[in-house]
This record gives C-alpha cells, structure tokens and sequence, in this order.
C-alpha cells in the first residue's frame, strides 16, 4: 500500500465513522417539508399555531431544545394538555421530520 493512499482511506473511513458516533444524541436526519405535513395531520396547530408561534400554547417555533428531549414532550404527557403522541401516532421518523420542520421556522418571521 503506497503511503499516499493510507490517509485517503482513513479519512474515508471516519466519514463512515461520523453518524455512528452522533446518531446517540441527535436527530435522525428529518425532512421539513414532510414534518410540516405530520404537524397539520396531527393538530399541532391547533394549540401551537400554524405557524409554531402563533398558537395558545407554548412557541415552539425555531426549536432550541434537543431531538430526545423533544420526543420526550412528545410521547410522555407530562404537559396538563398536551395530549401524549406514541410511537402509533407519530413514528421515530415523523417525529424528525416534525423537528426538522420546526428548526427550519424562526419564531416572529415575516410572513
Ligand atoms: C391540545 C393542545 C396541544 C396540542 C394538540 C399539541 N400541544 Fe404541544 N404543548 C401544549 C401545551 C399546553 C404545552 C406546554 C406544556 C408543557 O410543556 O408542559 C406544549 C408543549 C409542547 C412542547 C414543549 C415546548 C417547550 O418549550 O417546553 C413541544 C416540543 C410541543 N408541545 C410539541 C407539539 C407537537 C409537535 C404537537 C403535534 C404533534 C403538539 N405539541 C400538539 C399543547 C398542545
């Protein structure tokens, strides 16, 4: 093996590395346009506002919070009226989608 190649196929080999290392502790990679979809589906609207900040409830628009703590507020209803959202009505991957569709909205946007 020539000593050129060796770097290339390290670095190659921590490209692979990378999400294994980071899938623990953030999203699976979610999709925006399909999250703002689940979020009409399942009526997050209604309390949250259309847009994430125009609602009775809490902004949640431009999400600060991490992906587990908000699947978290999604599945346990620790909240007096938020209705708990288990795997049956939301999966893994629409709860991404949902969180990728709320990280990409900035609270108070021109609109
Ligand atoms: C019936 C009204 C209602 C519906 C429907 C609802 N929520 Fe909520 N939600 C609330 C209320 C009220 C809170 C604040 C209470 C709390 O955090 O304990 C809240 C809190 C949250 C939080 C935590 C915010 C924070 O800063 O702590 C998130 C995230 C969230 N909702 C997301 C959603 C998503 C996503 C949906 C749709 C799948 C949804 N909610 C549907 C009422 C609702």
């Amino acid at each position: 093996m020539s000593a050129r190649l060796l770097p290339r196929i390290v670095s190659v080999g921590l490209l692979f590395l990378c999400p294994l290392f980071f899938s623990g502790c953030s999203a699976p990679p979610g999709n925006a346009a399909d999250g703002k979809k689940w979020y009409v589906m399942n009526n997050c609207q209604a309390c949250h506002g259309v847009h994430g900040d125009d609602g009775q409830a809490v902004k949640i628009a431009g999400i600060g919070m991490g992906f587990g703590r908000f699947i978290r507020k999604l599945r346990t209803a620790d909240a007096p009226i938020m209705p708990p959202f288990p795997e049956s009505k939301i999966s893994e991957q629409d709860a991404a989608d949902i969180y990728a569709y709320l990280q990409s909205i900035t609270p108070g946007q021109a609109r």
